[in-house]
């Protein structure tokens, strides 16, 4: 069947690079004849994550919408930028909702078995690499098989051309294969 991808960013800002990039990867993925869908995080806000709220009122309506996209997803492409050399607290506290258990639900039930490709865009020389580190081993502490290939995108105030893509025709391509690479491993696990 039909490769299904979940593809967002760790960012909720407007003009985000790293939802930019995200969205590349995701057409590269489209174009591997991956199903994708694209989740904006700023779409679906979530309190900070707090037991004492979620014992009280249950998961919000927003967690269980972020969660239930997770569950009919096998795969997801993911592109954060690096807050002070990690993941920015939007993506830690949507991670943190969707792994809380429904009653009776098996555990890490939107993360276990899934399968993650993931990069990252920042204005700085490093590109937020030292976030893929910290995103890389979370994913892979929940169950979630986090493929090798990443990519991070340096001086990202220039990368991008005003459509979106990237001016580096050698750049735009290895984000597309990320894509690529995440659908046609998802295709041989089906
Ligand atoms: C940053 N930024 C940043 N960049 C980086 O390469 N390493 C870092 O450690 C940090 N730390 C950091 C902390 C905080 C609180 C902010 C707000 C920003 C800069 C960051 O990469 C930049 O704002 C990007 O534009 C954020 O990504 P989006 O929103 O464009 O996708």
């Amino acid at each position: 069947s039909t490769p299904k991808i979940l593809a967002f960013a760790g960012s909720t800002r407007i003009d985000s690079y790293n939802k930019k990039l995200v969205k590349i990867a995701a057409a590269g993925a489209k174009a591997a004849g991956a199903e994708v869908t694209y989740l904006d995080l700023r779409d679906l806000p979530l309190p900070l994550y707090d037991e004492d709220l979620e014992a009280q009122e249950g998961m919000p309506a927003n967690a269980r919408t972020l969660k239930d996209l997770m569950i009919s997803h096998q795969g997801f492409l993911i592109a954060s930028p690096e807050y002070n050399s990690s993941i920015t607290a939007v993506l830690k506290n949507a991670i943190d909702w969707a792994s809380r258990p429904y009653p009776n639900e098996a555990p890490l039930t939107a993360f276990a078995g899934k399968v993650a490709t993931i990069m990252s865009a920042s204005p700085g020389g490093f590109g937020g690499l030292r976030g893929l580190v910290h995103l890389r081993s979370i994913l892979g502490n929940i169950k979630v098989l986090v493929l090798p290939d990443q990519i991070a995108v340096s001086k990202a105030y220039e990368a991008f051309n005003a459509d979106g893509t990237l001016k580096d025709p050698k750049q735009q391509e290895s984000i597309e294969k990320l894509g690529e690479g995440l659908t046609k491993i998802l295709f041989k696990l089906n």
